[in-house]
């Protein structure tokens, strides 16, 4: 079983002490020419980013986009009345922003460094060469029926393609809903349900880490209960020899037979630009809706001042497009600032614990990026073998997706960085379209855990239990924000209900981020993890409401509780308290079922870490299960427990503690 349990040892700073955390005055490769020097030129132009919003945004908005008719207004509506808008009357092509205009100046630069599952298979794609294969994949999807305001379901690997077609739905404005290529044929059936999706764009197979993934077989298992879905279309990546029925088509030929330019379509800087579903604490998964100008103004200028880009980097962020991460990092920002951005098909362990090094040496990348589960994975190894490997290339190291432990950060500082580099610790959610939270190189000093400071325009605020605002440092709260910020999500596909609750329910006038934090005497920002039911398992966000419906689904399960763990590699494993019906009996078969239910109905990268059976669950006597008492139980934290006496049962407890202690 996994390690979950020694977890709990894992060195976590207690509230006060991060306070005395003393900050890391790095940024030796970075400092000289750095975007933003120095701690007081951020200090201005992040006040000046909130005291003349406008300007600000207006400005940033012209250089870091090309509009085809300028916009009138900068930022309308409120999260009150929900109907926030940037760059209104703005007219763009997101596609033409990230491919076209950069031809004329760097048409024969790479755009796309594609690193293939198998060390050293490297395709190169430079801005014309994307031009020509996003027009050709536009074609055809125009061919299809697929027209501006049409969503459209992408469920591939991570080939170069699968870029291609995010950008080709850009250029005729269609609506790309890129489902992770991990996701079971249920979730991607849901999500292309939710969308009424008609057309699905996969391959035939995936390769990862040395294994094949049957795409296409998942394809068709979920096609089969869509019925908007009229075709499906086939990238052929391994070849293989995989059932095309009559609403298949295979692309190779399509491709071919395609012109090699499309037009782009103008769209209002409020068009849709994409879906992309993500968990939250109850019901069922949300496809938030992200647009055309808000978010590319705001994915390339963070891209340009988190990771301090400069033309002639090799840019890498080793994220899966299926992400917001992808979305933002691998395609829209850095294509958006004419970069060279490298996609990797492969993980950071194939062949062997070297696969980065040996990527960034080959490849003299220059930023970073990746997530803390990864990092973790990868310091266990000696360092031995990473001193053999050549990484002076590298300015800017940075994580993302969870808090990331001292010690972590520590080694990525100390051995990947060799103490030259600066490490950016981004926070953000899918919801926020980019980063909301995080240091900049050669600017902001660093604290080791903490993602320090607001970018421009973003007004974080502390909340309280009663909803009111914190004032002051040295304090924890749930995190807010307190304005309209361009990358913003806009509203949740169908349910614009839904997305004011969630969001803007809590405390009214505010975002809520569903995330607490620690603000320390300096004002640095402190994530210490969410606040509500969603769990950050390897970076990837899962609602325990999801996992517990796939096992309630298992005919012998009467009722279920999942929780987050602490768990050494992944941040958070996936702990599930099964109550089994009256007829079942207990064995362990029945537990590796019950794993396998969540894996299938899920994904893989949902598999319970443990699966405890108990006779009950600790309840209240009104019936809401007491979650933070199952929390300490799997933490060991029993000690700790609180008040248990308002339990309808509180004789539960005991067994749930030696339960948990058998399975751990
Ligand atoms: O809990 C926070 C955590 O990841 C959540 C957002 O997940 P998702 O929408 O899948 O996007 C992940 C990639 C942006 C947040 O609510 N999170 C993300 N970045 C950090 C983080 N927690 C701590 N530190 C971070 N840098």
């Amino acid at each position: 079983m996994a390690d979950a349990g020694s977890s709990a040892k894992r060195a976590k700073l207690a509230v006060d002490e991060r306070d005395e955390v003393a900050t890391v005055d790095v940024i030796a490769r970075v400092k000289s020419g750095a975007n933003i020097s120095g701690l007081d030129a951020y200090r201005a132009l992040y006040d000046s980013s909130l005291k003349d919003s406008d300007e600000f945004w207006r400005e940033h908005a012209t250089r870091f986009v090309s509009w085809a008719r300028t916009f009138d207004e900068v930022c309308g509506g409120t999260f009150a009345d929900g109907d926030v808008r940037w760059f209104a009357g703005g007219k763009l092509n997101v596609c033409y922003n990230c491919v076209d205009r950069h031809i004329p100046t760097k048409g024969d630069e790479v755009a796309i460094v594609h690193e293939g599952d198998e060390v050293g298979s490297v395709t190169t794609y430079t801005y014309k060469d994307v031009q020509r294969e996003v027009s050709r994949i536009a074609n055809v999807l125009k061919s299809f029926g697929v027209r501006k305001g049409d969503n459209v379901a992408v469920y591939m690997p991570m080939m170069a393609e699968l870029a291609f077609v995010m950008l080709a739905c850009a250029r005729i404005g269609a609506v790309h809903s890129v489902v992770f290529a991990g996701f079971s044929s249920e979730s991607l059936r849901d999500r292309i349900n939710d969308a009424r999706c008609k057309v699905v764009v996969t391959a035939d197979e995936g390769r990862r880490g040395g294994r094949t993934i049957p795409l296409k077989h998942t394809v068709d298992m979920a096609v089969a209960m869509c019925p908007t879905v009229e075709a499906v279309l086939v990238y052929e990546r391994t070849h293989a020899d995989i059932k095309y029925s009559s609403k298949d088509h295979k692309l190779t030929p399509l491709l071919e037979a395609a012109r090699p330019f499309c037009p782009c379509e103008e769209m209002d800087a409020e068009d849709p630009l994409f879906l992309l579903y993500t968990s939250g604490s109850t019901g069922k998964p949300k496809g938030l809706l992200h647009t055309t100008g808000g978010y590319l103004v705001y994915a390339a200028i963070t891209h340009y001042f988190t990771f301090d880009y400069r033309p002639g980097d090799v840019y890498a962020c080793v994220a899966d497009c299926g992400w917001i991460t992808g979305h933002s990092y691998i395609v829209y920002g850095p294509l958006c600032n004419g970069a060279t951005t490298l996609m990797f098909e492969s993980t950071p362990l194939y062949p062997d614990h070297t696969r980065y090094w040996d990527l960034i040496q080959r490849h003299r990348i220059t930023q970073f990026y990746t997530a803390p589960t990864a990092i973790r994975s990868l310091m266990r190894f000696s360092n031995d073998a990473m001193a053999k490997f050549d990484l002076t290339s590298l300015r800017v190291l940075g994580t993302v997706g969870e808090p990331i432990n001292p010690e972590a950060w520590r080694w990525y500082y100390d051995f990947v960085g060799k103490r030259s580099c600066s490490i950016v610790d981004t926070y953000w959610q899918t919801e926020t379209g980019g980063h909301v939270v995080s240091p900049l190189p050669g600017c902001t000093p660093l604290k080791p855990g903490s993602a320090t400071l607001p970018f421009f325009g973003v007004e974080t605020a502390l909340m309280d239990g009663d909803g009111a605002e914190i004032t002051g440092n040295s304090v924890s709260g749930v995190l807010c924000i307190k304005r309209p910020w361009p990358g913003m999500a806009r509203t949740i596909n169908g349910d614009h209900a839904r997305f004011m609750v969630t969001y803007f329910g809590a405390y009214p006038g505010y975002y809520f981020t569903g995330d607490g934090a620690f603000r320390d005497k300096d004002g640095y920002i402190w994530i210490t993890g969410r606040v509500d039911d969603v769990l950050n398992v390897s970076g990837h966000r899962l609602g325990s409401a999801e996992i517990e419906s796939a096992l309630i689904e298992h005919e012998f399960v009467a009722e279920s509780a999942v929780i987050g763990c602490p768990h050494d590699t992944k941040g958070q494993g996936i702990c599930c308290y099964v109550v089994l019906t009256a007829d079942a009996v207990e064995s362990s078969d029945l537990l590796a079922e019950l794993r396998l239910q969540v894996r299938t109905t899920i994904g893989p990268f949902a598999t319970p870490d443990y699966i405890i059976a108990t006779p009950g669950l600790p309840k209240t006597r009104s019936g809401k299960i007491m979650r933070r008492v199952l929390r300490k139980i799997i933490a060991q934290e029993t000690d700790s427990l609180g008040d248990v006496s308002t339990l309808a049962d509180p004789s539960v407890v005991d067994i749930l503690i030696e339960k948990a202690n058998e399975a751990i």
